[in-house]
């Protein structure tokens, strides 16, 4: 498929499940987005520069540091509001047209109540959207990866029945995982996460499911 959006995702190597969701939403300028623990802020900056100056991004995260991370970062686009909140409390200054979260329900206790809150910050015609991985899936040279600080590090497994027990209509659902071998951004994303720098061999990174869900 050809993505018919390319995104300034800073040497994101998960940038192609974003735009692979976000093309099949047809997300364009103007919409209102909410990006639920949005970390360092990348995919909102990403969302920023879809929705343009007459759309808004709010970037949710309980961390009061990200909010200083993603301000800075998104420096050059007003239309992120970066927000301190849990997203198990979500409550946002209006109804969005997007909700979406990417790398959040593998660190939360309820994550079906983290959906449901999703679902009451999008519009009757909004849609959300998390992307999650099944971490032990990934290899270095058919080693699994382990996270096992993690509450749910293999939440991408039961993604699609979580989204199911939170009353949303599933639209899309679908995994996709970055790989490579050898130097590059693959080799590069690896040892920033992980200190460990694969040389020659093969690393299939953890795939992310993505659900593409409306509310019922
Ligand atoms: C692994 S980072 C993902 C960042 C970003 N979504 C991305 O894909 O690059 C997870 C983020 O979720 C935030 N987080 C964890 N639990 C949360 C919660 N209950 N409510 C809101 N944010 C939370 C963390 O502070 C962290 O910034």
């Amino acid at each position: 498929m050809v993505n018919k959006t390319e995104f300034g995702l800073r040497n994101d190597v998960y940038r192609r499940p974003l735009a692979t969701a976000l093309n099949r939403l047809s997300i364009t300028q103007g919409w209102k987005c909410a990006d639920i623990g949005a970390g360092g802020g990348d995919v909102s900056i990403a969302l920023a520069g879809v929705v343009g100056a007459k759309g808004r991004v709010y970037a949710v995260d309980n961390n009061p540091q990200a909010r200083n991370e993603v301000a800075k970062a998104a420096a050059e686009h007003s239309q992120v509001i970066a927000i301190t909140q849990k997203a198990e409390s979500l409550r946002l200054p209006e109804l969005v047209d997007l909700a979406f979260c990417r790398f959040l329900l593998m660190h939360v206790k309820d994550p079906v109540l983290v959906l449901s809150k999703m679902a009451s910050a999008v519009k009757e015609t909004g849609w959300i959207v998390a992307q999650e991985p099944i971490t032990s899936s990934g290899r270095i040279d058919n080693k699994a990866f382990s996270m096992p600080d993690c509450s749910n590090p293999d939440i991408g497994a039961l993604l699609p029945g979580l989204v199911k027990k939170a009353n949303l209509k599933i639209i899309d659902a679908w995994a996709e995982a970055p790989a490579g071998a050898g130097p590059g951004p693959i080799a590069d994303y690896l040892k920033s996460l992980t200190g460990i720098d694969p040389g020659e061999d093969s690393v299939v990174l953890p795939p992310l499911v993505t659900v593409i869900a409306r509310p019922c």
